[in-house]
């Protein structure tokens, strides 16, 4: 099973703490057959290219979406790249270019995960706030898996850190 693991963080290669070891695990892990793409990396300028996406999403069998969250949502590539590799005649529309493969979602988030219940300071959960997510997976034939979350970034120590990098290899190339 190949597996495709795009990840839309503005500052991957700064800034970024989490999603940075993540994906530094992922790689140091040796995993065959998942091939990374730093999306922000190709397209500094926003200017996705199309055809090189729809190829790469067709190349793999498990597809994954990995972002930090950003005012509840994702970063504004990852929007723009929806907008644009989904097109009609392609995955939907008459198009059925992705049907049977699966969506998987990695979020992480500054704020720990109480914050995102019913009764929390945010009064949403992350199934809600990622809902449009689940819905277009459902739109364009791929099978939603539960998403990988890693929450409370902003107080993360380094001994969690390492164990949320080894579960999430476990779940992303085990
Ligand atoms: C512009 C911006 C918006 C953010 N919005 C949220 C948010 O809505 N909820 C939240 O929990 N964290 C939010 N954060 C915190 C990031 O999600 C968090 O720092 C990131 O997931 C940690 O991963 P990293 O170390 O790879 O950057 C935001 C950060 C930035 C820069």
């Amino acid at each position: 099973m190949a597996t495709t693991v795009l990840v839309f963080h503005p500052h991957l290669a700064d800034t970024s703490r989490v999603n940075a070891r993540l994906l530094a695990e992922l790689k140091a892990s040796g995993a065959s057959d998942v091939t990374v793409r730093d999306e922000y990396a190709l397209y500094p300028d926003f200017r996705i290219d199309v055809k090189a996406e729809q190829a790469a999403l067709e190349r793999t069998d498990r597809i994954v979406l990995q972002f930090p969250f950003y005012w509840y949502s994702s970063p504004a590539l990852l929007k723009q790249w929806e907008d644009e590799v989904f097109r009609p005649g392609w995955c939907y529309g008459g198009g059925h270019a992705l049907d049977g493969k699966t969506l998987r979602l990695v979020v992480t988030t500054g704020s720990e995960a109480a914050k995102f219940q019913p009764d929390g300071a945010y009064k949403r959960t992350m199934d809600e706030l990622l809902s449009p997510f689940e819905v277009v997976a459902r739109r364009i034939g791929l099978t939603y898996e539960p998403p990988f979350l890693v929450q409370g970034c902003a107080t993360i120590d380094e001994a969690g850190l390492d164990e949320v990098a080894k579960a999430y290899v476990k779940a992303i190339a085990g």
